[in-house]
């Protein structure tokens, strides 16, 4: 006989576990499937996390060595020890999904260790189990596209997960996909030693943001020392046991052949759809495999539900986590709700970069009459305290109401300065409101409020 539950939950990913957290609030009896021993997706185990911490590790390790002396500060010779970085990168992962193991006993959501296939509508078989549940959430992440002409061999050709443990700093590592992944871990191993040469179809690294970051971020890594191939095609990959030969085109059809002893393939991630049995339930996809659902997260199948990469929209962890608990709302009769309009992004790189709402093209082509407000980081004194000058803060609100279109940020801790841009938009707020706010003196934010202030050309400091 099968088990039963109010809910299952496929994928324990940021969309999935945290969604099964909020259904075990709600009362629902709750289940959890994941085919990985450990939880926390892609997101804990392959990705943001693991990233995060080599990327500050990284960042500490080319300050000690090239910024304390600006500082005043002299330190001896600085070695890396690439095992206990990475061993630093492993225990940071391990005590979080350990967190969510605790977490999954906390709320007593029965944990299911295997691969989930639907054997009907309402029904997944996990091994030689069925178990049967009033609504089924489909929460299966994504996994990185792979290339015909470069495909993943895990040692000279890798992916994104391969690229969190080499063990040792490559000499040349060529990355293709200047977007999100391309960049942090570009520049993750390039402070680390290695030279790395980003090549792009694209005119500009990570082409979807406001092209007025994409054109400063490209300039201030160069200067750090990436190499930029954009608007480039990769024509072939040659590679043996250890190495390999890319050879590039650009615009004009000028071939370049250079030797790489890792390609890191960083062209995008597919939705993890295709060996879930969707056919059985009745689930339907688009033409790239996305599950294809509605305004309350349904899909074509009566009591189930898809969120997260698997579903249409920005692969990210936080609008998955944000679908989770809407979607789990919904089915418990509430009325849960995502805002697409204010779903910040984050580039973790040095100086990061970050977005929120319509880049300045986007507000253009929705028929919006627009003004914008930019300031720099280099009029702020917190900046110049902190010796981190590069990089500007930019709002467009809408010229008739006043109302924030969107906030774009390249500089020092733009992660957590876009929360208010998002909060402002949460709330419909006006540049105005903004450049009222009382910001803390002397803080990052002050470039926040300056830039809102400059929206009516009435900032202070510039
Ligand atoms: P991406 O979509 O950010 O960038 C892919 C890049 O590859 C684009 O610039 C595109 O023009 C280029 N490209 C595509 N095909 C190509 C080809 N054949 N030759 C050369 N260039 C080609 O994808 P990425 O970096 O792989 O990241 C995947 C997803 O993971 C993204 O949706 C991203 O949002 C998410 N992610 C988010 C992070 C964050 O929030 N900080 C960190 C890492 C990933």
């Amino acid at each position: 006989m099968s088990q039963k539950f109010d809910l299952i939950v496929i994928g324990a990913g940021p969309a999935g576990y945290v969604a099964a957290i909020r259904a075990a609030q709600l009362g629902l009896k709750t289940a959890l499937v994941e085919a990985n021993k450990s939880l926390g997706g892609t997101c804990l185990n392959v990705g943001c996390i693991p990233s995060k911490a080599l990327l500050d590790s990284s960042e500490k390790y080319e300050a000690s060595k090239h910024h304390f002396k600006d500082h005043g500060i002299e330190v001896g010779e600085v070695k890396l020890n690439l095992k206990k970085l990475l061993g630093r990168k492993d225990a940071v992962v391990k005590q979080l999904t350990d967190g969510i193991d605790m977490l999954m006993k906390k709320n007593k959501i029965t944990v299911i260790n295997g691969w989930a296939t639907f054997s009907g509508s309402k029904e997944i078989t996990v091994g030689k189990e069925k178990y049967t549940a009033d609504n089924i959430l489909i929460a299966t992440g994504s996994t990185p596209v792979e290339l015909p002409f470069a495909k993943f061999d895990g040692e000279v050709v890798v992916n994104s997960t391969d690229a969190l443990a080499f063990n040792k700093v490559p000499k040349h590592m060529v990355v293709i996909g200047a977007g999100v992944i391309g960049l942090e871990l570009g520049s993750v191993w390039r402070r680390l030693g290695a030279e790395v040469t980003l090549v792009d179809i694209a005119d500009l690294p990570v082409s979807v943001m406001d092209k007025d970051l994409a054109k400063e971020a490209k300039k201030i890594f160069e200067k750090q020392g990436l190499s930029f191939m954009l608007g480039a095609k990769v024509e072939e990959v040659k590679t043996t046991k250890t190495a390999a030969e890319v050879t590039v085109s650009d615009a004009e059809g000028n071939k370049t052949s250079m030797k790489a002893d890792k390609v890191l393939v960083a062209v995008g991630r597919r939705p993890n759809t295709d060996k879930l049995g969707l056919d059985k339930a009745g689930v339907k996809t688009d033409n790239r495999g996305f599950i294809q659902i509605d305004k309350h997260f349904k899909t074509s199948a009566d009591g189930v539900y898809a969120v997260g990469d698997c579903v249409p929209g920005p692969m990210l962890a936080h609008k998955g986590e944000e679908e989770g608990i809407a979607a789990v709302e919904i089915m418990a009769g509430k009325s849960g709700h995502v805002n697409y309009d204010a779903i910040s992004w984050v580039v973790y790189t040095e100086p990061e970069l970050a977005g929120v709402g319509m880049s300045e093209a986007e507000a253009k082509e929705q028929g919006h009459e627009i003004k914008v407000g930019k300031f720099h980081y280099r009029a702020n004194g917190r900046a110049l305290a902190m010796d981190e000058a590069d990089g500007f803060v930019k709002i467009i609100a809408d010229k008739r109401t006043d109302k924030i279109l969107g906030m774009h940020i390249i500089g020092k801790n733009a992660s957590e300065m876009i929360i208010e841009g998002a909060l402002a938009m949460e709330f419909s707020a006006s540049s105005e409101d903004l450049a009222r706010s009382v910001h803390a003196h002397p803080t990052l934010s002050e470039v926040t409020k300056e830039a809102a202030m400059a929206v009516d050309k009435r900032q202070i400091h510039g």
